[in-house]
């Protein structure tokens, strides 16, 4: 373990965890075995997080594209989520994680909505870790439905259109209760975002690891954390003194 200063450490760390398929393939095992071997990497991740100190954790666990997907996978999936977060709320409640789901409720069954909503209940009051599952989640579909409800509110002029600003514009995102993540992690090699987070990863760090999901460790994740404390983050401002190339 190699130790950061706290002021290195991301307050919000962002993954995308991809690889599963590739994960199983390679070893001539259905993909549903990748996706199960996927849940230990993020329990993983989770307590790595929690040991770090960063507040937030924002996983990309399911897109709204990911319903093309063969029937029986996506079947998988559903089940898979139910079923991890149905075995795993006891100890993130006693964990102090806080988990909340990001994305869009509309299209999901009410079995997983009620799972959901007795998970986000149970564990509000909790501090030590924010979990955000972006589950059904696709970041036009949410920039679409922020849109939505403000234009409702001006219809019902409860806002002034002029009034909308970015901080309004956020406060109406599945995100509203994170800051923007400071750090965004692929793992599987994929060089885009594949519709993660559109609107929040602005100004976000991104580091791109060939490592699988599965695979991810520790190491990798400490390796992603010093390539984040290396970085200069500018915000378009022009380099500090002394840090020109
Ligand atoms: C990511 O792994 C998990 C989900 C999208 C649910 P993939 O299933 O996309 O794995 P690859 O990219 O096919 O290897
Ligand atoms: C992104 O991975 C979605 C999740 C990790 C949940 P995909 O495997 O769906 O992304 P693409 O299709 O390669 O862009
Ligand atoms: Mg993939």
């Amino acid at each position: 373990m190699v130790e950061l200063e706290s002021s290195q450490v991301p307050s919000h760390v962002a993954i995308i965890m991809d690889g599963n398929g590739r994960w199983a393939q390679k070893r001539r095992l259905p993909r549903f075995m990748g996706h199960r071997q996927g849940v230990t990497a993020l329990k993983n991740a989770v307590r790595f997080c929690k040991n770090r100190g960063i507040g937030t954790l924002t996983v990309y666990a399911f897109s709204t594209e990911n319903w093309a997907r063969p029937a029986e996978e996506v079947s998988y999936l559903m089940t898979l989520m139910h079923e991890t977060f149905f075995k795993e709320i006891d100890e993130l409640e006693r964990e102090g994680v806080r988990v909340v789901l990001v994305g869009d409720r509309t299209s999901l069954s009410p079995a997983i909505l009620e799972l959901w909503d007795r998970a986000e209940a149970r564990t509000a009051h909790n501090n030590a870790l924010i979990l955000n599952v972006a589950f059904n989640y696709g970041g036009r579909n949410e920039i679409v439905a922020a849109a939505r409800q403000l234009a409702a509110k001006a219809a019902r002029g409860e806002i002034d259109p002029e009034a909308i600003d970015d901080a309004i514009f956020s406060k109406h995102l599945y995100t509203s209760h994170s800051p923007d993540p400071d750090l965004l992690i692929r793992t599987g090699g994929e060089l885009r975002l594949s519709n993660f987070l559109l609107w929040q990863s602005a100004y976000t760090e991104i580091y791109v690891t060939n490592t699988l999901w599965p695979d991810f460790d520790e190491q990798e994740f400490d390796a992603a954390l010093q390539s984040f404390a290396r970085r200069e983050r500018r915000f378009g401002r022009v380099p500090k003194k002394g840090t020109e190339n």
